[in-house]
């Protein structure tokens, strides 16, 4: 089994890192390889909205400006049976980065047939200030998995006051999806 964690968190220590750490101890303590791939680091451009509103992610199922790195990016994803998508609540919405990175992602993987179809999601979020604004990220985040036909399997938030005991829902989650839990299956 493969984990891939697409993290759209800046920062390398701190409460959303904390989950993804708790993610992949989890999904390692079941065996599993995983994946954490940062989009910050990635640089990517914004999606460029070509023609009159598609491009080749319509016709060709790719970006036609993929070599920024999208088109790397989307190799290593059809290595996952699960992805994990993190990010920090701002605004209210997922981080900047990730939703540069989703937006593009999205268009050359939409549909029931594409690159990321019936795969296994865990969604986080975590919200590191006033603690609003997750439900209005966990919406984009579910947006997302809808139009790609990704299957989620959880919605993991955590804030402040609230990591302690989502950090081990999310190694419990991360567990389980590595062990093969699919979204639908009975557990007593
Ligand atoms: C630009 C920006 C916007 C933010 N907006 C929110 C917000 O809408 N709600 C909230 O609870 N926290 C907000 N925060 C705080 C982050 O959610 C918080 O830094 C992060 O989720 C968790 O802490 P971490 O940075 O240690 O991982 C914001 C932070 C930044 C930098």
């Amino acid at each position: 089994m493969h984990v891939i964690i697409l993290s759209g968190n800046p920062k390398k220590d701190g409460l959303c890192q904390s989950m993804v750490d708790a993610v992949r101890e989890g999904a390692e303590e079941a065996a599993a390889t995983v994946e954490e791939i940062r989009v910050n680091d990635l640089k990517l451009i914004r999606c460029q909205v070509c023609q009159d509103g598609w491009g080749t992610c319509l016709t060709e199922k790719r970006c036609q400006y993929g070599d920024d790195g999208l088109d790397d990016l989307m190799k290593r994803l059809a290595s996952a049976d699960v992805l994990v998508l993190a990010t920090p609540v701002y605004w209210g919405e997922m981080s900047e980065s990730l939703k540069c990175c989703l937006d593009r992602l999205r268009r050359c993987a939409h549909g029931a047939h594409g690159l990321l179809a019936g795969r296994q999601a865990l969604l986080v979020a975590t919200p590191g200030g006033s603690g609003n604004g997750q439900l209005t990220c966990f919406e984009q985040l579910d947006r997302f998995c809808r139009h790609t036909g990704l299957a989620i399997f959880d919605y993991l938030g955590a804030n402040r006051w609230t990591v302690d005991y989502h950090r081990r829902a999310a190694r419990s989650a991360a567990f389980a999806l590595a062990r093969g839990r699919k979204n639908g299956d009975t557990v007593d």
